[in-house]
């Protein structure tokens, strides 16, 4: 008789749009793993519930996603020290003896993408973070471990800023609001990250001065869509020499979470160039 294969899932509220299954059948395929990865929709207050029946069926391991990493991270048994500091987890995984497992492969995934995949070392750059909400507080542990020169976050409401600073009180990460780059001197960045979602669906980029902006530096945009985002624009009119959005920050934050669960850790090039294309057709 045939054995049922190893079950994995993402889930989210809403669901609908996540490439994360076409992404990890992909690394199934590729590394000749037979594992079924399926999309679990789950009410805005039904992700425990989601979460217990996917075990029930013997499901292994779960991606979560928007809005319930948070949950995620609290209903984990244990949890690595990068998802902790965090307060969120984007994979748990259910281990043999019942224990469930927390990690949050979101800050490899982009570090991975810029290092990797874009050749844009970190260590002893200067960083801005654009952005203090839950996809800030996921990649702020994995970039203060590059050891970055210095580490802004700046934010519409500056108090979040700050407060998400201090979570890292040995790094020397600095929080601040948007007019606060634009007095004194100012500072200047090497790259800049965003971690909002404004500049989608036709907002304006936030409001980052060009002069903060090195010329020939780095823009990365967490989000990824079919068209460049407008902060992707304004970087280009900055003067950025790369500027790139997240859909490989996507692939390489699944990639880790195949990895923890199967041992063995995809190649990603094809796969992002896959998704790439499947965007463009507007898949
Ligand atoms: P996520 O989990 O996607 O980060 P979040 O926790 O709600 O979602 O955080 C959203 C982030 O995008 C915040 O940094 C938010 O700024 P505020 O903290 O001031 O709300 C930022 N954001 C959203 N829309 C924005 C806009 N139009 N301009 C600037 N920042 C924006």
């Amino acid at each position: 008789m045939k054995q049922p294969l190893d079950r994995y899932a993402v889930t989210g509220h809403p669901i609908g749009h996540s490439k994360s299954p076409y992404i990890h059948r992909w690394f199934a395929a590729e590394t000749g793993q037979g594992i079924r990865y399926d999309a679990i929709p789950s009410a805005r207050d039904g992700f425990e519930e989601v979460v217990r029946r996917f075990r029930a069926d013997g499901g292994l391991g779960l991606n979560v996603t928007l809005p319930f990493k948070e949950e995620a991270c609290a209903l984990a048994d244990v949890r690595t020290p990068r998802a902790e500091l965090a307060g969120a987890a984007n994979t748990l995984s259910f281990l043999p003896d019942g224990t469930v497992h927390g990690d949050n492969t979101d800050g490899v995934g982009l570090i991975r993408d810029l290092r990797i995949n874009h050749g844009v070392a970190l260590a002893g750059r200067r960083i801005l973070m654009i952005g203090a909400g839950g996809a800030a507080r996921g990649v702020l542990p994995a970039l203060v471990d590059e050891r970055p020169r210095r580490l802004t976050v700046v934010n519409r409401s500056p108090e979040r800023a700050v407060s998400l600073a201090a979570r890292f009180p040995a790094a020397g990460v600095v929080g601040c609001g948007f007019g606060d780059l634009r007095r004194g001197d100012g500072e200047v960045f090497d790259i800049v990250i965003n971690a909002t979602s404004a500049g989608l669906s036709g907002e304006s980029a936030p409001p980052v001065p060009i002069s903060a902006f090195r010329p020939g530096g780095a823009a990365y945009d967490m989000v990824y869509a079919t068209e460049p985002t407008s902060f992707l624009l304004w970087s280009r009119a900055a003067g950025a020499s790369l500027a790139v959005d997240g859909a490989g920050m996507l692939v390489e934050q699944g990639a880790e979470s195949f990895r923890l669960w199967r041992g063995v850790r995809p190649p990603t090039r094809r796969v992002i160039a896959a998704l790439r294309a499947e965007l463009v057709r507007g898949g």
